[in-house]
């Protein structure tokens, strides 16, 4: 049998698919800022995009490992060019999209754009709609240099004809309408390597097959920036973390730290669930306006650390002798996850302020014996065989307990 140069070229692609986009990026939860819950489309612009990337150096952030100026849906015009091409929107994007890329890889930082599967993004803009305008769409980003795609679930094939913005009985797996965009952005890195954030709202347990689709998935609906929506997303995290790893992680949506709903307490142990969940950790709000009590909690190095620490694997609830365990969509007091060097164990207020204590031997990942910590909030540290801490109401506290 004679085998063309082709036929090697497809059998090397279908490996490549086989293992999905696990290609060497992404490979701790990325970290960075989007446009979306800062003023949704009017953010989609190139003046938020660098004004933010300053303040990412200004801040010191970008030092601290934020690296994502992502901007969100409503940066392009509401239809296609004549060639069926994307065109960015002249008023929020007077030099083009590449100018702002250009400018912001100038800076040391990475820049990402927005679109979805579907005929319209959510708001109502060109979709790549199933596969008919993947490679088009995907050349484009390659062109620009855009370094991250999130990927939208409106307007895609449902029972309803025509689609609507949000399908209630959708007419196939969302699987199917992910692929072909996988396979373009696949087909490119050797050129550009694009992280592929799958947004379908955790529809299809997208978390049972996102590790073969994209870098992240959202395993949610949106995260509304109030303390129900912490609660909700955040309790749900801790039955899927065995699903997150180097190269593909859970996303629990961004960031909403300066939500006018959450006080400092919420926005603690927002920060604090998200990063030892291993979450994405995405900003998501004016830095020109951020609070010292805020810019105090995104730029804690040991939480960060923790959320970036190469094993990768997330913490979930474990339940102490004597406890009563998990309630559902409550945020339980005990979690635990491993470190490349220990243990992480959060401790969360998430429905009465109290004292909580644990002994070592009962933590997963620990045991008998003695064992040097330290709480990144507070600062304190110690060295014994248990913890125990007050905690006001929706506080929290991460422990980072050391074995070697
Ligand atoms: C939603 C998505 C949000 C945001 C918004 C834009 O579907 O979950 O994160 O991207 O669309 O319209």
């Amino acid at each position: 049998m004679q085998y063309t140069y082709s036929t090697l070229l497809a059998a090397l692609y279908l490996l490549q698919s086989a293992n999905g986009l696990r290609n060497g990026i992404g490979l701790t939860p990325h970290m960075g800022w989007s446009s979306w819950n800062v003023a949704q489309c009017n953010a989609a612009s190139a003046k938020y995009a660098l004004d933010t990337a300053q303040k990412f150096i200004s801040l010191g952030l970008k030092d601290l490992g934020y690296e994502y100026i992502n901007i969100d849906d409503c940066w392009s015009l509401p239809y296609r060019d004549g060639s069926g091409k994307l065109i960015p929107d002249p008023g929020k994007w007077p030099n083009g999209i590449k100018a702002v890329a250009d400018q912001i890889h100038n800076m040391g930082l990475k820049f990402g754009l927005y679109g979805c599967a579907g005929q319209k993004t959510c708001a109502g803009y060109p979709g790549s709609d199933g596969s008919r305008y993947v490679w088009s769409d995907v050349s484009q980003l390659v062109e620009w240099g855009v370094d991250f795609w999130k990927y939208d679930n409106c307007y895609t094939p449902c029972l309803d004809n025509p689609p609507p913005q949000t399908c209630g009985r959708p007419a196939g797996n969302s699987r199917d309408w992910y692929a072909p965009m996988r396979d373009a952005i696949l087909s490119v890195q050797d050129r550009r390597k694009i992280h592929f954030n799958l947004c379908n709202w955790g529809r299809d347990n997208v978390w049972e097959w996102g590790n073969d689709y994209g870098h992240s998935w959202r395993m949610s609906v949106d995260n509304w920036g109030d303390w129900a929506s912490v609660e909700r997303i955040g309790s749900a995290a801790a039955g899927i973390a065995q699903y997150s790893g180097p190269g593909g992680f859970n996303d629990l949506d961004m960031l909403y730290l300066g939500s006018p709903r959450l006080n400092t307490n919420q926005e603690r142990l927002h920060f604090g669930l998200w990063a030892i969940a291993k979450s994405p950790l995405v900003l998501g709000l004016d830095l020109s306006k951020i609070s010292n009590s805020t810019l105090d909690i995104i730029r804690n190095k040991g939480i960060i650390a923790i959320n970036q620490d190469s094993l990768g694997r997330p913490a979930t609830t474990f339940v102490p002798p004597g406890q009563p365990g998990p309630q559902w969509g409550k945020i339980y007091p005990y979690w635990a996850g491993p470190l490349s060097d220990g243990v992480v164990i959060g401790l969360c207020a998430g429905t009465s302020a109290g004292t909580y204590s644990v002994q070592f031997k009962d933590v997963p990942g620990l045991g008998d014996g003695t064992y040097t910590w330290e709480e990144m909030y507070t600062g304190q540290r110690g060295t014994g065989t248990g913890i125990s801490f007050w905690i006001d109401l929706h506080d929290m506290r991460v422990i980072k307990v050391k074995t070697s």
